[in-house]
């Protein structure tokens, strides 16, 4: 007898298979009519037909003709910050551009200034109703990066803060630690590399405070070389790779990742044709994150080019201060069809699996038995007023490991 069975479903939405999607399988989804789920021990133990079902259960609900998706992973968030970036909003609307900010020390400056002070007890404190609402927007597993502490204590108790989030919400919540901006004058910036290599990283590897480092390649912030060094630090302490790369501009970033096998590369605003051929002839996860190019006004990112070359492409919200202030991950799926070129199919695909896949996460993402029951019941009987839908969320219910989140 199962313990849950969830009947009255007009439509299960799925991808299809194990591992993430490239190319063309971005856009075939599996859809399954007038369907029932069966959860034990959090995990889905059955799904398909209703009319198919032959088992018993003790608890049954009808979800009342509603439409049901995977709950979505939101594979780049930066959920922790104190402060704001008001000031270099209305800075921007008067021209100022957010590049120019960062190199005259504010901006990304700005908010480690404002967070780095803080304990790790305030910085949870802040960043909790923040993850609620990506929650309540469709996130079940959220990766949040530290990056805002700068120093060796600051950025350990950022990851802490992640710790303590863990304790205090039941969205799945993956740290990294991101590796973000550095001291402009050389000499300065080998003695913060040195820190980073020999304290911070074999630190957040013993502590087991992050599975992956991130590091942002820029301009005005790590070069392909500098970021070859720690990244290989980062490997030998048995962490995956994630970088910030091609967002501004082209600097090496994109190629080091594929080169060295990064998870993803996340950004890809001024990503070239060559580069998506690139990407999508290695294992890496393409990674964009629409919001950015809304809130700063950039080139969004080339998601249908890098899905017709046979790229396997993630959707973030990229949730921070001061590039993409997107409360909703729901919002990203549909910013992607609007601003990217993606496909609904796609996009569904681009939030589930392959957001997955650029955590490293197989168990989630996906509606199939032995996966977790992790998904979402939406206003609509149909999937796609999902990604439709701007400014009205349309997820119902939050389903975690087969239980249901408050609202
Ligand atoms: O993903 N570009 C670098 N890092 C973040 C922005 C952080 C900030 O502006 O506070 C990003 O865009
Ligand atoms: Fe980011």
């Amino acid at each position: 007898m199962s313990e849950l069975l969830l009947t009255g479903i007009s439509q299960v939405v799925t991808s299809f298979g194990q591992g993430p999607k490239r190319g063309a399988a971005m856009g075939q989804l599996q859809v399954v009519p007038e369907a029932a789920v069966a959860v034990d021990a959090g995990g889905i133990s059955w799904i398909g037909p209703e009319r198919e079902w032959r088992g018993s259960a003790k608890s049954v609900i009808d979800l009342g003709g509603r439409a049901v998706v995977p709950g979505l992973v939101d594979p780049h968030t930066h959920a922790v910050w104190a402060g704001d970036r008001l000031a270099d909003f209305e800075a921007r609307s008067n021209g100022a551009t957010y590049e120019e900010i960062l190199a005259a020390g504010g901006g990304i400056w700005h908010t480690i200034r404002e967070t780095a002070e803080k304990s790790s007890e305030e910085m949870a404190a802040l960043a909790l109703p923040r993850i609620e609402a990506l929650q309540r927007s469709g996130a079940t597993t959220i990766e949040v990066k530290s990056g805002y502490g700068y120093t060796l204590e600051a950025e350990l108790r950022m990851l802490e803060a992640v710790r303590l989030l863990q304790e205090q919400t039941r969205s799945r919540l993956v740290p990294t630690l991101l590796i973000h901006i550095c001291p402009e004058e050389l000499g300065e910036r080998q003695i913060y590399r040195e820190m980073i290599c020999n304290k911070l990283i074999p630190e957040v590897a013993r502590r087991g405070l992050a599975s992956s480092v991130d590091i942002f390649v820029e301009h005005h912030a790590w070069s392909a070389e500098d970021a070859r060094i720690v990244l290989a630090c980062a490997q030998a302490a048995g962490l995956s790779i994630k970088m910030h790369t091609e967002q501004f501009q082209r600097v090496g970033g994109l190629e080091l990742g594929v080169e060295i096998g990064a998870l993803s590369v996340d950004h890809l605003e001024v990503c070239s044709p060559e580069q998506c051929g690139l990407v999508a002839r290695s294992k890496t996860i393409a990674t964009i994150l629409p919001g950015v190019s809304l809130h700063l006004g950039l080139t969004a990112a080339p998601g249908r080019a890098l899905i017709d070359a046979g790229a396997a492409v993630a959707i973030g919200t990229d949730l921070n201060p001061g590039s993409s202030p997107l409360f909703s991950t729901a919002v990203a799926m549909g910013l992607a069809v609007r601003l990217n070129g993606l496909t609904a199919p796609e996009a569904l695909t681009a939030c589930t699996v392959n957001a997955a896949a650029a955590l490293g996460l197989s168990n989630v993402g996906r509606l199939e038995v032995g996966m977790q029951a992790d998904l979402l019941v939406l206003e609509s009987s149909d999937w796609r007023d999902l990604p439709y839908t701007l400014g009205q969320n349309m997820v119902r219910e939050v389903w975690v490991a087969g239980r249901k989140q408050a609202a």
